[in-house]
């Protein structure tokens, strides 16, 4: 029997699932997503244009991300992964009360791996602005391990050098050591034992992290267990897609050569087609 919403109607095994972020950056939760679930379709929403999210307004990135899961749900996918960390962070619930269509977050897996991988449940969050603000990964932490210590540090400077391209450059690594320096070599040791990468764009920067921080201290990030949680909501509801030919499409609110630009600067390659499209739909 095919799965049914809430309310919206029967949903189907084979339609696509959808991926927003507020640009390039969610094409790390979208790669994760292709390796951990390989029939299945995915439909990708960049809000390029409108990128970068994390200094926004908290109302202003609910309004974007209500009009990125509007273009979706108008899409017939069977179910959301809000890839963006700030989106998420601010515009989650309120999205969900809205929109007919099941959303999965990323602060949630996020949370869930830092706390599998920390032993002394010290964990230090890096994100942007706007995620620091909204204290989502505090509480989420704090839901699923209340006695956790947390210390968060925004990291603005971090996506611009990221969209730059210099990932690896003496830039990336002073910036790195600005944010996490306090929390990794405090007088008495590290405050934290693990480090949860709370933005789309920080696992590319994992390596120079890795290398500032150390062997003592963990590094994780919510793209690998964000897949795993929809594998699971798929299996338990009967509906990953059947094996055959999975169709991805990408599309950006920006033009198609500045996403394709951004996205071989991140991920040094190309990517196949990308569409342009207009949010919200109807303006
Ligand atoms: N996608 C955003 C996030 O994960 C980072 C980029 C932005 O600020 O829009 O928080």
């Amino acid at each position: 029997m095919p799965a049914s919403g809430d309310r919206g109607g029967p949903v189907r095994r084979d339609a696509p699932i959808g991926v927003f972020d507020s640009g390039v950056g969610g094409l790390t939760v979208l790669k994760e997503l292709r390796r951990q679930l390989p029939n299945e379709s995915m439909l990708y929403l960049g809000d390029e244009a409108r990128m970068p999210y994390g200094p926004r307004p908290a109302e202003e990135v609910r309004r974007f991300t209500r009009e990125a899961m509007r273009w979706l749900s108008a899409r017939e996918v069977k179910l959301i992964v809000l890839a963006c960390n700030t989106a998420t962070s601010v515009a989650l619930e309120m999205v969900r009360e809205e929109i007919p269509i099941p959303i999965l977050g990323v602060v949630r897996p996020g949370a869930a791996a830092a706390l599998a991988a920390s032993s002394k449940r010290a964990i230090g969050v890096l994100a942007t602005d706007g995620t620091v603000r909204s204290g989502a990964y505090v509480r989420a932490l704090k839901d699923l391990d209340p006695f956790v210590d947390v210390r968060q540090q925004a990291c603005p400077k971090l996506v611009p050098i990221v969209e730059a391209g210099e990932f690896a450059g003496p830039k990336a690594r002073a910036a790195v050591e600005e944010y996490v320096g306090w929390m990794t070599r405090g007088p008495d040791g590290p405050l934290v034992d693990t480090l949860l990468l709370g933005c789309t764009h920080y696992p590319l920067l994992r390596p120079v992290i890795g290398d500032v921080v150390g062997p003592a201290v963990r590094v994780v990030d919510s793209a690998t267990t964000t897949a795993f949680a929809v594998r699971e909501v798929l299996v338990s509801h009967g509906m990953l897609a059947a094996p055959g030919r999975p169709e991805h499409r990408l599309f950006t609110t920006s033009d198609t050569a500045t996403f394709r630009r951004v996205a071989r600067t991140l991920f040094g390659e190309d990517l196949p087609a990308v569409e342009e499209v207009r949010l919200p739909e109807a303006a």
